[in-house]
C-alpha cells in the first residue's frame, strides 16, 4: 500500500507540473500572441500627410522599441479622413499605446458582414437599372448631365468586373480631381480600368483571412446584364465614374474598410456607397471622416426585416436606406385543374405549346427537400413545395438545389412557397424554360387543399407577362427591408429612406447552383440594392448643387420624400401582415428625386455638429459625462417623453430668397405638438430661421412608439416634411418586458 502510494505522488507531481507549464505557455502565447488593432489618433493634427504618417511610426517606435518592428508591425495609416493606423499588437502593447498622449482609443480589429455576397450589385448603379418605363426624360437627370463629372466610391467585395460591364463609350477622361489609382491584383490588371470604371483598390493585410483570397479574387465574366434590363434610368446617375475599393473578401475587416474609405477621400470621389452590414464604433468613424470632408455616404439599412430593432448602420451622418418594391411586376397566371386561377410573379417564357396542363407533386414540409425529390420520379411533372411557418432569410429552404433537381430530372416546373413575396432569392430561369414561380402563403394553402381532395392534381403555368405602371401597386416597404427604432442611437430616427430594391433584374453569377441550372438572371433583391439607387441620386443631386454639404442633400432627399403610393394611398410596408408603413419601415418615405433637385428648405450640420456628437456617444456606453448635441436632423426621434419636451431646428432657404412658409402639423397621437413661431418669413437677409417645437404627452402611460409629421409649406410647389417619433413614458428606465 506504502509502495503504491510512494508511486502514485511523483505521478502526480508530474501531472501537476505538465498541467502548469501547459497553462503557463497559454498565459504567455495569449498574450504574446498579435492580433490588428486600430488605433484613434482624433482628427488630423497636420495637413502634410507625411508628417500624419511619421508621427504614427514615431508613436508605434516608442512602443516596439525600433523603428523596424514599428514598419513590421503596421498595417495601414489613415490619414486623410482621420488620423490613426491599424497594427498587428500584443494585447500589452495595445494596452501600453492606449496610455500614450494623443490616443484616443485602441480597439481590436473586428470584422463585419457584408450585406451582400453578390459582386454585381453596384452594377445597377452604372447601369441605372430601370425602376419605371418612364416615357418622360428625368428633369433631375438631364440638369445633372446624368451624373457626369461625378465619382461615386465604392467600397465592398468589389470582385472586379470584366470590362465589358464598364463599357466606357462616349466618356472622355476622368474628371482632373480624380487622383485615385488603379492597382493591378491576381486577377485584375490595370488595363481593366477604363473611363468609367476610373480606379481600383484592394487591401489584403494580415487581417485578411488568406483563404478568402483565392474565393473573392476572380474576375467575374459575362454578367453584363445591357440586354435584360432596357429601360430609362430614373434612379441612377448612369454618366457618373465608378471607382472601387475592395475591403471585403467573404467578410470585410474594419482595418481595410477604414483604408478603403481613407483612400477614396484622398482620391476625390463624391459620393460613398458602402455594401457593409453592421459597423462598429471604428468604421462609423471612417464615415465621419468622409461626411466630415464633404463626401455623403450611403449605406444600406440591412435585411433583417420586418421585425423592429434590426436596422444597422444608423449613425446620424449616414444616409441609411430602406427598400422598396417597384411599380412592375411580372405576372404569370397558374390555373389548377379545377379552373381555379392564381397570379403570381415569375420570370417564364414558355415554349411553343409548353402551355398546357402537367401533373402536380406536392411535398410538404421536411419532404420538401432536394434529396428527397430527387428520390422520387418528377419528370413531366410540376413540383409544389409548401412549408409553412415563419421561414427564416438567413436559412431558407434549400429553393435553388430543389430547383436544379427538378430539371435535371426533367421535371416542367417548380412552384413553392415563400415567407415573404418579396424575399432575398426570388429567381428565374432562362435557357431551357422551366418555370420557377414564388407563391404567398394564401395561395400556397388553396393549392395544397387542392392537391388533398384531388386524386391526380394538375397545373398549368403560363408565359409572363410584364405589366408596370398604374396595374401594380407601389411603392411598398420590403418585408426584408430592417425596421427601426436604431438600437444604437435612440434619439436618431432611422432609416431615413427608401428606395427600390426588390426584384431588381440582375445577372446571376456562373457560378454554384445558379451555374449548373443555366440560370443567366435573376431577380435580385436586397436593402444593398436600394442603397446604389440613392448613391446615383445623391450624385446627380450634388453635380446641381455643388455646395450642398451631406447633411443638405440627405435632407433634401428626404423631405420631398413619397408617403403615399402610386394610387394616392399610404404607402404600406409588408411584413408577416402588411400595414401602414410608419418612419420605422421608411424614414421619411419613399425617395422622389425630381422634387430634391429643389426642396426649398434645408435642414443643414455642420461637420462640427456631427463631431461632437461622435465624441459623445449615446449608444456606445461611453463613461464621458456629456449630453450629446441635438443634431439639427431632418426627422424628430424622442424615446423618452415624460411630460413635454422641446425640439429645436433650424432651416436654410434654399428656393426663392422671398418666401413665407407656414407650419403643417400631424402630431403623433397621445401627443400634443406646437411649433413656435408657425410661420416663417424668409428674404434676402434672412436665409436661416430657427424654431421650436414642443411635444406634450396627454397620456400619463407607458407607450409604445406612435409617428406624426412636421411639414413646412410656402404655398406653392415646396412642401418640407420631416418625420416625427414619439414614446411616451412614465419612467425612463421601466422595462417593457410583459
Ligand atoms: C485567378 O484566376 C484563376 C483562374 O480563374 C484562379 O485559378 C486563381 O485562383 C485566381 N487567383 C486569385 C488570387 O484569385
Ligand atoms: C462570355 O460570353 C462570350 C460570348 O457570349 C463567350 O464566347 C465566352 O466564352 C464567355 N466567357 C466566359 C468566361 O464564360
Ligand atoms: C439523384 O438520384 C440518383 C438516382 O437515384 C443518384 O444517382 C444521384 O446521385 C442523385 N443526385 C443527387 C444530386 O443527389
Amino acid at each position: 500500500m506504502a509502495r503504491f502510494s510512494e508511486l502514485r505522488a511523483p505521478c502526480l507531481l508530474l501531472l501537476v507540473f505538465l498541467l502548469y507549464s501547459s497553462l503557463r505557455l497559454q498565459l504567455s502565447q495569449g498574450l504574446k500572441q498579435r492580433r490588428v488593432y486600430i488605433v484613434y489618433l482624433g482628427e488630423r493634427q497636420h495637413e502634410d500627410v507625411s508628417l500624419v504618417t511619421s508621427l504614427h511610426h514615431d508613436l508605434l517606435t516608442s512602443v516596439l522599441g525600433s523603428k523596424e518592428a514599428a514598419l513590421e508591425s503596421i498595417v495601414h495609416s489613415y490619414r486623410y479622413g482621420f488620423s490613426g493606423f491599424s497594427a498587428m499588437l500584443t494585447e500589452s502593447q495595445a494596452r501600453k499605446i492606449q496610455t500614450l498622449p494623443g490616443v484616443v482609443s485602441v480597439k481590436e480589429n473586428t470584422m463585419v458582414r457584408m450585406h451582400t455576397t453578390r459582386s454585381w450589385d453596384f452594377l445597377g448603379l452604372s447601369m441605372g437599372v430601370d425602376i419605371k418605363q418612364e416615357q418622360q426624360p428625368n428633369e433631375l437627370l438631364a440638369a445633372a448631365n446624368h451624373g457626369d463629372g461625378m465619382i461615386i466610391g465604392v467600397i465592398d467585395s468589389g470582385v472586379w468586373p470584366e470590362s465589358q460591364s464598364f463599357a466606357d463609350d462616349g466618356y472622355g477622361p476622368p474628371p482632373s480631381k480624380w487622383k485615385g489609382t488603379c492597382q493591378a491584383g491576381a486577377n485584375f490588371s490595370a488595363h481593366d480600368c477604363n473611363r468609367k470604371l476610373i480606379g481600383a483598390r484592394w487591401y489584403a493585410g494580415p487581417d485578411i483571412d488568406r483563404r478568402f483570397l483565392q474565393a473573392g479574387g476572380n474576375v467575374v465574366h459575362n454578367t453584363s446584364f445591357f440586354g435584360l434590363a432596357a429601360g430609362t434610368a430614373r434612379g441612377g446617375a448612369p454618366r457618373a465614374r465608378i471607382a472601387v475599393y475592395k475591403a471585403c473578401w467573404g467578410t470585410c475587416s474594419t482595418a481595410s474598410v477604414l483604408k478603403g474609405i481613407d483612400h477614396a477621400i484622398h482620391d476625390g470621389v463624391d459620393v460613398l456607397s458602402l455594401s457593409l452590414g453592421s459597423t462598429d464604433e471604428m468604421a462609423a468613424l471612417g464615415t465621419l471622416g468622409a461626411v466630415t470632408r464633404g463626401i455623403p455616404v450611403i449605406m444600406a439599412a440591412g435585411n433583417d426585416g420586418p421585425t423592429e430593432q434590426t436596422v444597422q448602420n444608423s449613425s446620424p451622418w449616414l444616409l441609411t436606406v430602406a427598400a422598396t418594391t417597384v411599380d412592375r411586376s411580372f405576372l404569370t397566371v397558374i390555373t389548377l385543374g379545377n379552373n381555379r386561377q392564381f397570379v403570381a410573379q415569375s420570370m417564364y417564357v414558355a415554349d411553343k405549346g409548353g402551355d398546357e396542363f402537367s401533373q402536380l407533386l406536392y411535398y410538404f414540409n421536411d419532404r420538401c427537400d432536394p434529396d428527397y425529390i430527387n428520390s422520387t420520379d418528377i419528370h413531366g411533372k410540376v413540383v409544389f413545395c409548401y412549408t409553412p411557418g415563419p421561414g427564416s432569410v438567413s436559412a431558407p429552404p434549400k429553393y435553388a438545389d430543389i430547383a436544379a433537381t427538378v430539371r435535371r430530372n426533367g421535371g416542367k416546373g417548380f412552384i413553392f412557397s415563400q415567407n415573404n413575396l418579396d424575399s432575398l432569392d426570388l429567381y428565374a430561369i432562362k435557357g431551357p424554360a422551366l418555370p420557377c414561380v414564388p407563391l404567398d402563403f394564401k395561395t400556397s394553402y388553396q393549392i395544397a387543399v387542392y392537391c388533398n381532395r384531388i386524386g391526380i392534381p394538375k397545373i398549368k403555368i403560363s408565359t409572363t407577362r410584364t405589366t408596370s405602371g398604374s396595374e401594380v401597386v407601389a411603392p411598398r416597404i420590403a418585408a426584408f427591408s430592417s425596421r427601426g427604432p436604431s438600437p444604437i442611437y435612440h434619439g436618431v430616427l432611422k432609416p431615413d429612406i427608401a428606395a427600390p430594391g426588390v426584384y431588381i433584374l440582375a445577372a446571376a453569377a456562373q457560378t454554384g447552383a445558379y451555374k449548373s441550372l443555366g440560370v443567366s438572371y435573376v431577380f435580385d433583391s436586397g436593402t444593398s440594392m436600394a442603397c446604389p439607387h440613392i448613391s446615383g441620386i445623391v450624385a446627380l443631386l450634388k453635380s446641381v448643387h455643388p455646395d450642398w454639404s451631406p447633411a443638405a442633400l440627405k435632407s433634401a432627399l428626404m423631405t420631398t420624400a413619397h408617403t403615399m403610393d402610386s394610387h394616392g394611398v399610404p404607402i404600406e410596408a409588408n411584413g408577416n401582415r402588411a400595414k401602414i408603413a410608419d418612419p420605422f419601415d421608411y424614414g421619411a418615405g419613399s425617395v422622389n428625386p425630381t422634387k430634391a433637385a429643389d426642396p426649398g428648405l434645408i435642414y443643414d450640420i455642420s461637420a462640427s455638429d456631427y463631431l461632437e456628437f461622435f465624441n459623445c456617444p449615446q449608444g456606445f456606453g461611453s463613461n464621458n459625462n456629456c449630453t450629446p448635441p441635438d443634431l439639427n436632423l431632418p426627422s424628430i426621434a424622442i424615446p423618452g417623453l415624460k411630460t413635454s419636451v422641446t425640439v429645436v431646428r433650424t432651416v436654410t432657404n434654399v428656393g426663392q430668397p422671398n418666401a413665407v412658409y407656414k407650419a403643417f402639423l400631424e402630431p403623433p397621437p397621445g401627443v400634443k405638438m406646437a411649433v413656435e413661431p408657425a410661420v416663417l418669413v424668409f428674404s434676402n437677409a434672412k436665409r436661416v430661421q430657427s424654431f421650436k417645437v414642443i411635444f406634450r404627452a396627454t397620456r400619463r402611460i407607458q407607450g409604445s412608439y406612435t409617428f406624426g409629421s412636421l411639414a413646412w409649406h410656402d404655398g406653392g410647389a415646396h412642401l418640407v416634411r420631416i418625420p416625427i417619433a414619439v414614446r411616451v413614458v412614465i419612467e425612463e428606465l421601466y422595462s417593457d418586458a410583459s
